[in-house]
């Protein structure tokens, strides 16, 4: 598959098949993770890897926000929390100069790095920002400096119910960019 065919066939996947990861793939798109850029090289992102059921259920029922229901993502083989460091004193004196919180963005490259690599594997992904950062730092047992922000779901796609491609549910380009030529 080209980048270009990943990109387009990536959605958000609701519905998982219990099968579990190979360790190997699981490996792979922390991989593709951890060779995301960041402002200054800092590489922010911190990830815990949840395979272990009661951990799951405890990240769904424990670390996300009351509103909306995701009971699916118990199902999800894996869930990897993406943290984000915030000890690096380089960024917040960035922020404060040029108003962008790098580490933010840092943690969102990385974090797309390994949905795309997971679509690649054939294998589905949700991200879920919907969460109880102090929750899930007390589950995956970070230190106070690493501020969880989101989990993203991982496992096979239940087909039957798979989501409709993005394309069709973007704005346009022409709503989005402005062209300077
Ligand atoms: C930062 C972020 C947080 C999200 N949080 C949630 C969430 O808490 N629950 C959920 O079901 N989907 C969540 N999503 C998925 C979005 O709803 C989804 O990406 C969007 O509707 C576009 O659909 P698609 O991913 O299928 O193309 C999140 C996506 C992102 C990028």
């Amino acid at each position: 598959m080209s980048v270009a065919d990943v990109i387009a066939r990536r959605v958000s996947c609701r519905a998982y098949k219990s099968d579990p990861v190979p360790e190997a793939h699981v490996l792979q798109i922390l991989e593709a993770a951890r060779l995301a850029p960041s402002a200054c090289n800092k590489q922010p992102w911190r990830f815990a890897v949840v395979r272990d059921p009661e951990l799951r259920r405890r990240i769904v029922e424990e670390g996300f926000l009351p509103g909306i229901k995701m009971p699916w993502a118990i199902v999800a083989p894996v869930h990897v929390v993406i943290g984000m460091e915030t000890s690096f004193l380089t960024h917040s004196l960035g922020a404060s100069v040029s108003g962008v919180d790098y580490p933010w963005v840092d943690v969102g490259i990385a974090g797309e790095h390994l949905v795309l690599a997971a679509t690649e594997l054939g294998l589905g992904t949700c991200w879920i920002g919907w969460i109880k950062a102090a929750a899930i730092t007390r589950i995956v047992g970070w230190p106070p400096s690493v501020k969880p922000v989101a989990v993203i779901t991982v496992g096979y796609p239940d087909k039957d119910k798979s989501a409709a491609l993005p394309a069709d549910r973007r704005k346009p380009l022409d709503e989005i960019v402005r062209w300077l030529c």
